[in-house]
């Protein structure tokens, strides 16, 4: 019986490996690897959680990597933004994908690192396109108060901008939930627990 939901909820969700565990941890990552480099998956963008002091702030990124062996997330960022702050502060973040075609939620929790003016940041600004480069270069920092949006200009430079960040995020748990008619399944995998897996009521 159980099977037969499992299967059948494969087939409606056309989710891959979704009969076991390691199938469905194995399916996180092959997703969001590809999620990096495809701006159309439900995946390429997701839902970054920083505490400033007590409060969570939610905002928008862009997944710019994702390392298995690592167990790690990246995206860019200005130097100059509050999540930054909260960072430096307090490196416990969340990370909240949802691919509505999929039907997926993926809820991280991992640990972050800023990387500013090394190779690694040298590395990617390299890699980026000069529309890209172009959001380093603002006048303004991003969150500053301004009389009025026309006050803010950007420039293209070919040279890495001093604005420039990478964060990390190391894995330590993962919330995997899949929706459908036929029944929900949910997942969790712990650094704990090795990231073993283990089924959880949705
Ligand atoms: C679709 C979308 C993608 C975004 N991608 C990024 C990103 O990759 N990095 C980033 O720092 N901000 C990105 N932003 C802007 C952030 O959501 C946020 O407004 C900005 O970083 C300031 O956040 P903060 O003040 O909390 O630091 C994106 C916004 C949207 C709507």
């Amino acid at each position: 019986m159980l099977f037969m939901r499992v299967n059948m909820s494969y087939l409606d969700g056309k989710i891959m490996n979704q009969y076991n565990l390691k199938g469905i941890y194995e399916d996180i990552w092959t997703s969001l690897e590809s999620a990096v480099v495809d701006r159309h998956s439900g995946f390429h963008t997701f839902s970054l959680a920083t505490v400033n002091n007590d409060t969570p702030e939610n905002r928008t990124v862009v997944l710019r990597g994702c390392n298995k062996k690592a167990k790690m997330l990246s995206f860019n960022t200005n130097n100059s933004s509050n999540k930054i702050n909260h960072i430096s502060k307090h490196n416990r973040v969340s990370a909240l994908f949802y691919d509505k075609d999929k039907k997926i939620q993926i809820r991280f929790i991992g640990d972050a690192s800023i990387n500013h003016g090394n190779s690694y940041c040298q590395k990617k600004w390299d890699s980026m396109s000069k529309q890209s480069k172009e959001c380093y270069y603002q006048n303004i920092n991003p969150g500053d108060t301004i009389d009025s949006p026309d006050l803010v200009k950007s420039e293209i430079k070919e040279e890495i901008s001093s604005s420039f960040s990478i964060i990390d995020i190391n894995i330590i748990k993962i919330d995997w939930l899949h929706l459908s008619s036929l029944g929900h399944t949910r997942a969790k995998f712990t650094k704990e627990n090795n990231f073993q897996g283990e089924w959880i009521a949705p």
